[in-house]
């Protein structure tokens, strides 16, 4: 159950999408990329926004510069190693926010020192010391990590910690940098911070979780819990390795489970599923479909004994409501072969069709059957279904014979269709639109004169190499109901256009069975 949390300490969302998600092998968002996730993350009303890491290079500090100067709400965070031309970059880059951040990183434990930095204790106290007091000459909000803390000497840590707290730092940060940690040592570890750091009241505690054992969520969780303040993480878990805290989970987890962790966050969490899909496209890290919260199955059915709860209290296995997490509304019970007669029955409603009980009888056999063979029934084999089992059968309406697009850097793209219906008449008409595939699916309205909403696009390469076939995947809605369409092709203008039809195809077709039981 979805419950609001209005109670509790409130609990500092701090994005790092951005940079340590920028870390990941493979990923290199452009500079209007990197504005527009900023943007979301805004509109997802995280307290801070980790836009980059300037001393790296020129373009991730114009970046950094474009986001603290459009951006508005969040802090502008940027990272800087403790050394004094990173941290005079990070200023120059922060400058422009309302409310910029420092943060300011060094290794401390023993293995780093010695291996990395070649450094002993104090010299590496010194240099915190030095580089928190240089960060705050220019800004008041100085966030220290001790990078490796999880690994390092406890009563080192401490001290590493009330030393950059005594020279000015606001936020101390406590990163698991190598997912080493296990939750109970964790919690510990943070309360030990909590009850020893003698100036800890000074500053917020933060946990920065990286998820090599699979941990990031339940770590920050339990950091959470040993008196942090402030969480830190990506959108759909991105970064190093096998990347950081997911902020999706985190929050929810927060937002879920009030009556355990007792705190709160401000973040807006309806903005969640579009700042995933966002970071999904542009980070081209496709999510895997049972990835919690934003993942495509998160919320969909497929056992009979679920769906049938699902249908009669939503509660009974869903423990948050998709709405609050910004999921569109679409259709969450997938018939499989452990479904069960009830889904079935649901979905056939939905699509317009009340058969009779003798009638069901023969379709849930048939069903049974398809299903056994298939991952999926989809509402193309149930209209298979239905059209041999009984005497409602429906053509597909139209057929998508030609399309042709035109696009280029400069200027709108064009496309023009023909299409032909069940008896051969074809209709054809032309549009521009925003990209290819919508002045596709602008072209496909004229010609047929259909007002349709597009909630869901998604293509795939079902192939692999240059001849790869792409599968793309739509739904529309439309007159009140939801239809998917799937078609796929080697050209994926062509699949985007056959699988838009396909759905139309559905949508008339749910049309017409309705009005044939309602007429028998
Ligand atoms: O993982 C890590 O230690 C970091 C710090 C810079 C916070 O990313």
């Amino acid at each position: 159950m979805t419950t609001a949390n209005n109670s509790g300490d409130k609990i500092y969302i701090f994005d790092t999408t951005l940079r340590d998600g920028e870390q990941s092998a493979g990923i290199a968002f452009t500079m209007d990329e990197k504005v527009e996730i900023a943007r979301q993350l805004a509109k997802l009303n995280v307290d801070i926004i980790e836009a980059g890491f300037p001393a790296t290079s020129p373009g991730d500090r114009e970046a950094i510069s474009a986001i603290a100067r459009e951006v508005k709400g969040p802090v502008i965070a940027g990272l800087a190693r403790a050394v004094m031309a990173d941290i005079d970059h990070a200023y120059e880059a922060v400058r422009g926010a309302e409310s910029p951040r420092i943060h300011v990183f060094l290794s401390s434990s023993d293995i780093h020192l010695a291996q990395q930095l070649r450094k002993n204790r104090e010299d590496v106290i010194e240099m915190a010391r030095a580089a928190v007091a240089h960060a705050k000459k220019y800004v008041s909000d100085v966030e220290f990590s001790p990078m490796d803390a999880t690994r390092s000497d406890r009563e080192f840590l401490h001290q590493i910690v009330q030393a950059a707290i005594e020279e000015g730092a606001t936020t101390v940060n406590i990163p698991d940098t190598v997912g080493y940690a296990i939750p109970h040592e964790f919690e510990d570890l943070i309360r030990s911070i909590a009850e020893n750091v003698p100036n800890i009241d000074r500053a917020r505690i933060s946990v920065h979780c990286q998820n090599d054992l699979g941990m990031a969520t339940a770590n920050s969780l339990a950091g959470i819990l040993g008196g942090a303040r402030q969480v830190e993480g990506t959108i759909n878990g991105i970064g190093e390795r096998a990347g950081n805290a997911a902020l999706e989970e985190v929050v929810m987890a927060i937002h879920t489970r009030p009556d355990f962790m007792h705190v709160r966050t401000d973040v807006n969490t309806r903005e969640f599923y579009a700042a995933s899909q966002l970071v999904e496209r542009y980070s081209g890290m496709t999510l895997q479909p049972h990835k919690a919260i934003v993942g495509k199955n998160a919320f969909r059915h497929s056992s009979g004994i679920h769906q049938d709860g699902i249908l009669k209290m939503r509660e009974t296995y869903e423990i948050m409501d998709p709405r609050v997490i910004g999921i569109p509304e679409g259709n969450s019970i997938v018939l499989t072969k452990v479904s069960g007669s009830h889904a079935v029955k649901s979905r056939l409603a939905d699509l317009g069709v009340e058969p009779t009980d003798a009638e069901f009888k023969r379709i849930f056999d048939a069903f049974k059957d398809v299903a056994d063979a298939k991952d999926e029934v989809d509402d193309r084999d149930l209209m298979a279904i239905l059209a041999e089992q009984t005497q409602i059968s429906v053509q597909d309406a139209w057929t998508l014979d030609l399309v042709q697009v035109s696009s280029s850097d400069h200027g709108a793209p064009t496309a023009s269709v023909r299409l032909v219906d069940s008896e051969g008449q074809p209709r054809m008409d032309a549009a521009i639109g925003t990209g290819p595939v919508d002045a596709i699916y602008r072209a496909i309205n004229r010609a047929l004169g259909l007002e349709n909403e597009l909630i869901e696009f998604s293509v795939k390469s079902v192939t692999e190499g240059i001849d790869a076939q792409g599968e793309v995947t739509i739904r529309i809605r439309t007159d009140g109901g939801i239809y998917q369409g799937r078609a796929s092709d080697t050209d994926i203008l062509v699949a985007a256009g056959r699988a838009y039809v396909h759905a139309v195809n559905r949508s008339i077709a749910a049309a017409q069975r309705a009005e044939a039981v309602s007429s028998r």
